[in-house]
């Protein structure tokens, strides 16, 4: 794990921050540097956030500068719960009956702001609505209870990069760039949440994720429709070059190349140096929360190209190959 002699405040030590480790100074340090307009990074279940005081305009740019990231992409909002996030969004009936069923947890609801919330207008970047989630991971739930209010935060790395699912990942993109990276060790689900938004007749889904159209559509008892048709920009995030590593992906690769790093999926992977195998029992929970950590060695370590076996596109995998071809595709004006 990451040193913490490097950085203007702490990296802190995974073994201090278990759940029933963490000081409450440590947590009441992170709030205080929040109140002050300063960006903290977090651990929630699906990937590490970089945050900052959603209410406050100048700390939200912040964000948008430390990434890299170009105005236009609005930003998901953490609150603690339903009653927080209705106080500052609209919520209908269905997207009260979603939020219920998988808060805490890793569903966004975009939804529209109500006209007296406090939030940054920053964080919706001209939309009138806001993606607002409740993060289940004990870090994010504790900060947000000490903090007492909504914390604007996208993936912690730089525009265009792998999202961090560990602390280390955060010190080495964003080091000198964040007060304080709270570490809770590695993410559970790996992969950014569900992003939905509700219609009249569906509920669109802007990016797969850990909640599948399945469990949406039984809690909703409305169909999904989102990303296979058409292939429009529905948020406006999702661009397809989102996931990049530097390293040129081959997807749905058997046999690698020599000089090819190879990742791998499953029990029949071949016989390759290097390579790492992201679920060698082919379990697809596993691959998820392996797919960015993995992805990320292997470019790290310097390779032009990277063989990635085939995922079945089906469950978890939807969104694993979502990640995967947007990491494969052609650079564009990132995000
Ligand atoms: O799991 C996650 O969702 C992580 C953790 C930290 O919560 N966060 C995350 O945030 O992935 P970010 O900023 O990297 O991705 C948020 C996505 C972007 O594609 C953004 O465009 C979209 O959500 N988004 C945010 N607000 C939106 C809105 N009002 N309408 C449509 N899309 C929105
Ligand atoms: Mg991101």
């Amino acid at each position: 794990m990451t040193s913490s002699s490097d950085w203007p405040f702490a990296v802190y030590d995974r073994r201090r921050l278990s759940v029933d480790t963490v000081s409450k100074e440590d947590i009441e340090n992170a709030a205080h540097l929040l109140r002050m307009g300063k960006l903290v990074a977090f651990p929630t279940e699906t990937v590490y956030g970089l945050g900052a005081d959603a209410r406050n305009d100048q700390a939200v740019a912040a964000i948008f500068e430390a990434k890299g990231r170009p105005r236009f992409n609005p930003l998901i909002v953490h609150v603690a719960d339903v009653a927080a996030a209705e106080r500052e969004a609209e919520f209908d009936a269905v997207a009260r009956r979603l939020a219920e069923a998988f808060w805490p947890g890793p569903l966004t609801l975009v939804v529209p702001r109500r006209a007296d919330s406090g939030l940054s207008l920053l964080v919706s970047a001209g939309l009138d609505t806001v993606a607002v989630r409740a993060p289940s991971a004990p870090v994010a739930q504790i900060l947000l209870d000490a903090f007492g209010g909504p914390i604007a935060a996208p993936s912690a790395n730089r525009s265009g990069r792998i999202s961090p699912t560990r602390a280390d990942h955060v010190a080495a993109e964003l080091g000198d760039r964040v007060s304080l990276i709270l570490d809770g060790g590695p993410c559970t689900a790996g992969l950014e949440s569900t992003i939905v938004s509700v219609a009249e007749d569906h509920i669109s889904l802007l990016r797969p994720g850990p909640i599948t159209p399945r469990q949406l559509t039984k809690v909703a008892g409305l169909p999904v429709r989102g990303r296979a048709g058409g292939g429009k920009i529905t948020a406006p995030g999702q661009l397809e070059s989102h996931y990049a590593p530097r390293a040129r992906l081959r997807l749905n690769a058997t046999s690698p190349a020599a000089g090819e790093a190879l990742l791998a999926f499953g029990p029949n992977a071949p016989d390759h140096t290097p390579s790492l195998n992201i679920s060698p029992k082919g379990d697809l929970v596993e691959a998820a929360a392996n797919l960015f950590a993995m992805l990320r060695a292997l470019d790290d370590a310097g390779h032009d190209s990277i063989a990635v076996m085939p995922v079945p596109d089906e469950g978890l995998g939807l969104a694993i190959n979502d990640r995967l071809h947007r990491a494969a595709a052609p650079r564009e004006g990132e995000e």
